[in-house]
């Protein structure tokens, strides 16, 4: 029979949409003043509220006390011990669940695997004896190099289980890139792959390790997951394969207790230099965080299966794969691939497959899929979802109405979850079964979370006034420290008003509190909700033998939400060839990472500056989005370059 066609959804601002009383019934929070209740309780008294939640994990020691603060010094859960891969793993083999699939994974050309929690407890503990095996000690750091397998989070894991510091880098990044955060962490080992598969072909991951690795004194151990079956050199002495190192290896371990303030990773991630900040985390307060966000916001329950489609490279991948979903004891898929690999259609056969209730992913994705056409969707079978979420960036309301109706069939609600690398876990968010949803915001704060805007005298903005997005309260996933400089991690996030987190973001809130996030307010761009920092991609531009000087902006772009455009001045006597722009973009790629290589490149004579040298970004932002800069011009130290840009930008 033929499908009866829908009535479109038609939205405006004032739009809500509410879950329905069947999901309310059964969520974990059902209504608002459910809500209102727990959230002004754990404002109020943060040391109630958090001690009740942490008591549903295991601690081998409890805590004497749940929060030390000295801005902008926190100690969570003080005096505790505990180990955040027995909260992940072991408790739920003690508690009945050994055969229940902890992940199921497809790789890209279709290999599948399913891993029980007695199985990931087996793998997890003969990884971490090797680890021990190869001398890798608490707090010694790591760096995990890896494509999206189950190793990945293995790998992570066992660091957690035996005290040492993970330090994941991202498989699209460079070797210049990892040589930077080994430099940074002084890793004593690396664990990587032979290789992953990215659309049919393969990313060399390990030669970007050796090439990484060059002239490095702290690594000892490198350990090779087999993947792909590249061709790699293996350097006798330092390097190992993942199946010998296991080999002899028991399949027990028992978990050593660490103080809840022991670091657990550092993630590396971009600020407003061209140095990425190495974001420190520490167990106890980081396992409440992502186990609390995962309980409330994805509503988890013993039979969801859960998939975020995030990398474990990003810190979404850290908190809603590896820790937050293991931590809930549900079952997770994890796929390695692309997704338009082989079709458009590989997201919705993996649903449709395993039956996904609880779906998360990036508005840039669902922004590709729209573009790809619904057919790749019509001939799947979704109706198991419940829950949709979307991470990254602002949903626009076309992109979230299409998410709504065509992929939740118009019967799930979608949780919008704000928050960033440094704040650990989901911080503004809707609790599904009762937060009325606008498209477009991230809606209201989660428990412990104390958000607001300020204006620049640090009064709060008026509602639909736009100002700074501040956190005025500590909260247990809070990052602890920038690695090794306290002094940053003080002035990036602590200073602009006294006390409070700053996390750089733009935002308002409506008449009833809920929050827009309007972008960032310094030079990062977010490019397929991937941070990166202007002054990265500025830095490596001016690295290359042509380049005098430049300057980088975003633009905004219809899928990836910004796209990276370069202003160029080439040395004395360099041609500006088009050949030239396309090494330049290999040459970002080269030192970065594909992920940042620039989508424009304009030569120009020169760069608009302030009589005081500073370059004005403001008046570049304004042209590569209007193609011509309106503003005050007069503080300019040569207004002519202006209509220089402007006549190249025309004639591109
Ligand atoms: O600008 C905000 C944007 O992503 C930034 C954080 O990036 P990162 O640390 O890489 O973490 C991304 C995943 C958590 C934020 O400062 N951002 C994140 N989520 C949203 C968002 N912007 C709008 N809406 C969101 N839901």
């Amino acid at each position: 029979m033929p499908k009866k066609a829908k009535k479109a959804i038609e939205i405006d601002e004032n739009t809500e949409f509410k879950p329905s009383k069947e999901f309310s019934k059964n969520a974990r929070v059902k209504s608002m003043a459910q809500y209102k209740r727990m959230h002004a309780e754990s404002i109020d008294k943060p040391n109630v509220f958090w001690a009740r939640e942490a008591k549903e994990l295991k601690w081998q020691k409890k805590w004497d006390k749940v929060l030390d603060w000295k801005a902008p010094n926190a100690k969570w859960f003080s005096g505790a011990k505990l180990n955040v891969c027995e909260n992940c793993v072991d408790r739920h083999v003690e508690e009945g669940r050994g055969n229940k699939a902890a992940i199921i994974w497809e790789g890209e050309p279709g290999d599948k695997r399913v891993i029980t929690y007695r199985q990931l407890l087996r793998d997890v503990s003969r990884f971490a004896n090797a680890l021990i095996a190869e001398g890798i000690k608490p707090k010694d750091n790591v760096i995990i190099y890896m494509p999206m397998t189950p190793e990945a989070t293995i790998a992570m894991l066992a660091c957690a289980r035996i005290g040492a510091v993970h330090s994941v880098v991202f498989g699209g990044f460079s070797a210049e890139s990892i040589k930077d955060r080994l430099d940074d962490s002084e890793a004593v080992a690396v664990i990587t792959c032979d290789g992953g598969w990215r659309r049919g072909g393969t990313v060399a991951l390990k030669a970007n390790v050796d090439e990484a690795l060059k002239g490095n004194k702290t690594v000892k151990t490198v350990i090779v997951q087999k993947r792909v079956g590249n061709d790699v050199t293996m350097k006798k002495g330092r390097d190992k394969w993942w199946d010998d190192a296991i080999a002899d290896m028991p399949g027990t371990h028992k978990p050593k207790g660490f103080n809840a303030e022991h670091p657990l990773f550092i993630l590396y991630t971009s600020g407003s230099t061209g140095k990425p900040k190495g974001i420190l985390h520490t167990a106890g307060g980081y396992m409440v965080g992502t186990y609390t966000t995962c309980k409330y916001i994805f509503d988890m329950k013993e039979d969801d299966v859960f998939w975020c489609t995030a990398d474990v490279g990003w810190i979404t991948g850290h908190s809603y794969i590896t820790y937050g979903p293991l931590l809930n004891g549900v079952t997770q898929i994890m796929y390695e691939g692309a997704p338009n690999y082989p079709e458009w259609n590989r997201f919705w056969s993996i649903i449709e497959e395993y039956g996904v209730s609880i779906f998360y992913t990036a508005p840039t994705a669902i922004r590709a899929f729209i573009k790809a056409g619904d057919e790749h969707v019509d001939k799947h079978d979704l109706s198991s979802l419940r829950l949709l979420g979307t991470v990254g960036e602002p949903i626009n309301p076309a992109a979230w109405l299409w998410y709504y109706e065509k992929i939740g069939g118009g019967r799930c609600p979608i949780v919008d979850t704000w928050w960033q690398t440094e704040t650990g876990a989901v911080m503004i968010s809707p609790l599904p079964g009762c937060t009325p949803i606008k498209p477009g915001t991230a809606t209201l704060p989660f428990f412990g979370v104390d958000a607001a805007i300020l204006d620049e005298e640090g009064n709060e903005c008026k509602p639909d006034v736009p100002g700074k997005l501040v956190i005025r309260k500590p909260w247990p996933s809070m990052l602890r420290n920038i690695y090794k400089d306290k002094k940053r991690y003080k002035d990036t996030y602590w200073s602009d008003y006294p006390g409070v987190y700053t996390a750089g973001d733009g935002a308002r809130k409506d008449k009833k509190g809920n929050i827009y996030i309007v972008g960032r307010l310094d030079d990062v761009l977010n490019v397929s909700g991937h941070r990166l920092g202007t002054a990265e991609v500025e830095s490596s531009l001016v690295s290359h033998k042509t380049v005098a000087e430049a300057a980088v902006v975003g633009k905004p772009h219809e899928i990836k939400g910004e796209s990276i455009v370069c202003f160029v001045t080439l040395k004395t006597g360099v041609k500006d060839t088009d050949a030239l722009k396309k090494e330049l973009r290999n040459h970002v790629g080269k030192v970065i990472g594909a992920i940042a290589k620039p989508d424009a490149i304009h030569f120009t004579p020169a760069l608009p500056k302030t009589r005081s040298g500073k370059i004005m970004r403001r008046l570049l932002k304004e042209l590569v989005k209007t193609g011509k800069v309106t503003g005050n011009v007069t503080t300019l130290e040569d207004s002519k370059v202006i209509d220089v840009l402007q006549k190249s930008m025309q004639a591109t």
